[in-house]
């Protein structure tokens, strides 16, 4: 019998190694697609009282693990738990998503908590991953999480989600000494945050920058690449042994480099790259992740399994984790899912 921390193949892919079979969990697998998920989430109330409940949250990260059999689960929280817990208002509006109290002028940026103060909110986050770590299957990974500093600004700016982040490229044109003082605080924040997930249990943390790709040259530079490093770096010289997974999502040419340039050990690469051309030009430098399209979680059929194959193969020749490019969305057929894992796995 192995020792059960050397047969968790996400860690294993994370150090480098390439595996006979990819290693696979799926990007908002505990979610409304699931019946089960949404009884837990209508026992809780709403979505941010389910966040905030451990037990209920760490019930919700523990069911696709039960019904599918993941190599890792990802803790059940929300990026935008750290603008709340920072001072601004949050709420859900059904249908429609998320709302904040907007950040665009220096008096709104004063009224923010400091860093120190975020723990007063976050506190059921880190008793959530310290449930998980007593229930998880031993084969199972626990991945904690964050916003990166760039996308959870363009929620804080904006107060909701916007097809441009017009308002978060607004912000830093016309004055860009308050748009780098909001990054730096979430960037701040981020660090803590993330440093108490794996203090709580965490083995690998992810850093989510779903907006990255409206970030172009010398800005994507400033304001994706500079605080993933940033985060990385106070990370790594704290925890060195635990893995950091980078997601500059429709980063396109960004993503190459984006090892080296961030200290990541893993790139989650989004749909809109070829597995082919992510290969030659990513994975080169160390371990990817994805990057089926979530939409072949509501089609299924012949395509789902031809391009999950095609997806395998590409990343056949290095270190790969399976997942999808981005969040799995309410109307998928949970069945598709188990057709997903059951290609990856029939090699
Ligand atoms: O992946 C996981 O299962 C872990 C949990 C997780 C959630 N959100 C749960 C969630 C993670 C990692 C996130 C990240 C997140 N949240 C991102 C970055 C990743 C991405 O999807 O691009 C962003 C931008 C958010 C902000 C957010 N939260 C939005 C825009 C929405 C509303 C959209 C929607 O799907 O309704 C959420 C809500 C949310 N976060 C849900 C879940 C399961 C749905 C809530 C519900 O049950 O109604």
């Amino acid at each position: 019998m192995k020792d059960a921390v050397q047969t968790k193949t996400i860690l294993r892919s994370l150090a480098g190694e390439t595996l006979p079979t990819p290693p696979i969990w799926m990007m908002r697998q505990a979610g409304r697609y699931l019946p089960e998920y949404k009884a837990t989430r209508a026992q809780a109330g709403d979505f941010l009282s389910l966040c905030y409940n451990p037990e209920l949250a760490a019930e919700v990260t523990l069911q696709p693990i039960r019904r599918y059999g993941f190599d890792a689960a990802i803790l059940f929280a929300d990026i935008l738990l750290v603008p709340q817990a920072l001072g601004a208002d949050l709420w859900f509006v059904t249908g429609e998503g998320p709302r904040l109290s907007t950040i665009t002028s220096q008096s709104d940026f004063d009224v923010l908590k400091p860093v120190e103060a975020i723990h007063d909110t976050l506190n059921p986050i880190y008793e959530t991953v310290k449930i998980l770590r007593r229930e998880l299957p031993a084969e199972a990974t626990l991945i904690g999480f964050a916003g990166a500093p760039w996308t959870v600004a363009t929620y804080m700016i904006a107060g909701q989600g916007t097809p441009d982040q017009g308002p978060a490229h607004a912000l830093r044109e016309g004055n860009v000494a308050l748009f780098e003082a909001l990054l730096d605080r979430i960037t701040a924040a981020t660090i803590e945050y993330l440093s108490a997930q794996i203090e709580a249990g965490a083995e690998v943390v992810k850093i989510f920058d779903s907006w990255a790709g409206s970030l172009k040259g010398d800005a994507f530079q400033k304001y994706a690449v500079a605080p993933c490093a940033e985060i990385t770096a106070a990370l790594k010289a704290r925890y060195p042994n635990i893995p950091v997974i980078g997601f500059p999502r429709e980063a396109g040419d960004g993503y190459v480099g984006f090892h080296a340039a961030t200290g990541v050990d893993c790139v989650a690469l989004d749909n809109s790259v070829s597995p082919d051309w992510a290969a030659a030009h990513v994975q080169k430098d160390g371990c990817v992740q994805g990057n089926l399209a979530s939409s072949h979680m509501v089609t299924g059929g012949q395509s789902l399994v031809d391009e999950t194959r095609a997806i395998v193969k590409a990343f056949s020749n290095g270190p790969h984790i399976f997942n999808l490019g981005h969040g799995i969305t309410p109307d998928a057929d949970p069945e598709n899912v188990s057709l997903m894992i059951e290609t990856v796995r029939a090699g």
